[in-house]
């Protein structure tokens, strides 16, 4: 069970909207009670050949006018060092069950297809070496997936001896004279990819016997990586809510209680979009307070679902050794008008925000369990951080979440109690705030809240125990509307702002303002 108790005190029916404009929200914490670690790896990114996600958004090529590092965009590795990414997957999505990464390597690259996302050609110029670089420039780590559907176990075994092997074997040497003599490091290895879809239309069984022969044979030899920072691999998991995929995680979870020396699995993944519809329809700008409210109860679920796996993971493995790894995720609209709709464009908004907010507040809430997850995709394609446009970059609000939430890398977390009371509009109730609170090495408290009720500001009384609190200070994300969003020629629509904090006798009070996400950290 974790440990934050929500209570909401107030029945949907018969709330008005006065009554709810005069609510203050108390909450309590004690800065002594210190949760699980809030794993970094939870502000992992997700960067699949799709789109303008990798050509363009990071890759523009050497020769570019844009500025840039070995052919890689300094625009957006500048803004990506800022939010401190732990980890990008690559290089898919459904791309990597079609991917070999022999195509990518090499001064002679071959020209392929991206059947999944528009046909278009593939001239494999961004490949391992320039995907290890680019990591390398923003300072994160690889998670690799492996391709499962279309490849092979020798396949996915020869690329990572290529990547990790520093003895001399043929396929290190050949590493060599691509220009990196020395191992690369892959932090993390994504056994396939929904194969139970894109994947390969697997069943749990089938995947289970293909898992067991990757995790086994699919190898990381850095010297670095054997005792200590070892790989760790990733198993497809469910991808939503209802009996299919429940047996699909049970199915894996009972294999892995029964594994033997020969192989093994850190994490499970899980994939979970919101997108109100299938297929995606809700507009990503241009819309109301209903399509804002019916958004954030839809991204809401991912509670329950967390919730639900978890404990079929607890059945069968009760000391929590293997992750839920939540490797995508994100609001999914419509393709933008105009846009290819296989590059899945969209727009960011207020929204998107807040949106972001909410799940990285469950996932910080189910820490002990939740050890992983990436957002989709990280550039120009869905719930991005950054849309480029040939020369032009904008960050996004959900940029700026990522930003304000660094300090909750790793930090530890503290169980914060409130009634949140609710927030409706029309047929939808959602709690009306959420928060979440940690504790960073340095023993400094960070505060988290989101008022997600876009009318009604929110006075916040927050009683502080177990340390002594002398001030506070913080910034506060919000627009004037619901579906602001920055653009090119208007950037700053969206950004965080300072928002003043009083901290006496032991008690911090802030003003929220509607619909924003605000991060105040505790002097002591
Ligand atoms: O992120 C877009 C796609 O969504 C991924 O390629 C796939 O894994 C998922 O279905």
């Amino acid at each position: 069970m974790h440990s934050l108790f929500v209570c909401f005190t107030l029945t949907v029916m018969g709330i008005t909207a006065p009554m709810l404009a005069a609510q203050k929200i108390a909450l309590s914490i004690d800065g002594s009670k210190t949760g699980a670690k809030v794993d970094r790896n939870i502000f992992g990114q997700f960067a699949e050949h799709l789109g303008h996600g990798i050509y363009e958004g990071i890759w523009v090529g050497p020769d570019s006018k844009i500025p840039n590092t070995r052919g890689i965009r300094n625009d957006v590795v500048g803004a990506l060092r800022a939010i401190k990414v732990p980890n990008v997957r690559w290089p898919g999505g459904c791309f990597a069950d079609e991917y070999h990464w022999r195509k990518g390597i090499g001064p002679q690259r071959s020209v392929t297809l991206n059947p999944n996302w528009g046909g278009v050609t593939e001239a494999n110029t961004f490949g391992t070496h320039e995907f290890m670089d680019f990591i390398d420039q923003i300072g994160a780590e690889a998670y690799v997936s492996v391709n499962v559907g279309s490849g092979t176990p020798e396949e996915a075994a020869e690329w990572l001896e290529y990547m990790t092997a520093a003895a001399p074997t043929t396929l290190a040497k050949e590493r060599a004279a691509n220009g990196h003599p020395a191992p690369y490091k892959v932090a993390l290895v994504g056994i396939g990819n929904e194969s139970w879809d894109c994947g390969g239309n697997m069943t749990a069984d089938y995947y289970v016997s293909q898992m067991k022969i990757y995790s086994r044979f699919v190898r990381n030899f850095n010297p670095a990586q054997q005792e200590k920072q070892q790989m760790l691999k990733i198993a497809v998991g469910p991808g939503g809510d209802g009996p299919r995929w429940t047996d699909w995680t049970e199915t894996v979870m009972k294999a892995y209680q029964q594994h033997t020396w020969s192989w093994d699995i850190n994490g499970l993944s899980m994939h979970n979009y919101t997108v109100g519809h299938w297929p995606p329809s809700y507009a990503s700008v241009g819309f109301g307070e209903t399509e804002y409210s019916e958004i954030l109860k839809s991204t809401l679920e991912m509670e329950g679902l967390i919730s639900k796996h978890s404990a079929i993971m607890d059945k069968y493995d009760p000391d929590k050794k293997v992750a839920l790894v939540v490797d995508e995720w994100g609001g999914w609209y419509a393709p933008l008008q105009g846009s290819n709709p296989g590059f899945l464009v969209q727009q960011n908004s207020l929204r998107d925000a807040i949106l972001a907010a909410l799940n990285l507040n469950i996932f910080a809430r189910h820490a002990d369990r939740v050890r992983g997850a990436n957002i989709a995709q990280m550039i120009n394609v869905l719930q991005a951080m950054i849309i480029t446009d040939k020369e032009k970059m904008v960050l996004t609000p959900t940029y700026y979440v990522f930003k304000m939430y660094v300090p909750f890398q790793n930090a530890a977390f503290v169980p914060v109690t409130f009634d949140a009371g609710w927030y409706t509009h029309g047929a939808v109730a959602v709690p009306r705030v959420d928060a979440i609170a940690a504790k960073d090495a340095n023993g400094k408290l960070w505060l988290e809240i989101t008022n997600l009720d876009p009318n009604e500001p929110i006075e916040i009384e927050a009683g502080l125990a177990g340390i002594t609190a002398r001030a506070a200070s913080g910034e506060t994300l919000t627009a004037p509307k619901v579906d602001s969003v920055n653009t090119f020629d208007a950037p700053n629509t969206v950004m965080p702002r300072p928002i003043s904090a009083k901290v006496q006798d032991g008690k911090l009070t802030l003003k929220l303002e509607p619909k924003s996400v605000t991060v105040v950290s505790v002097e002591q």
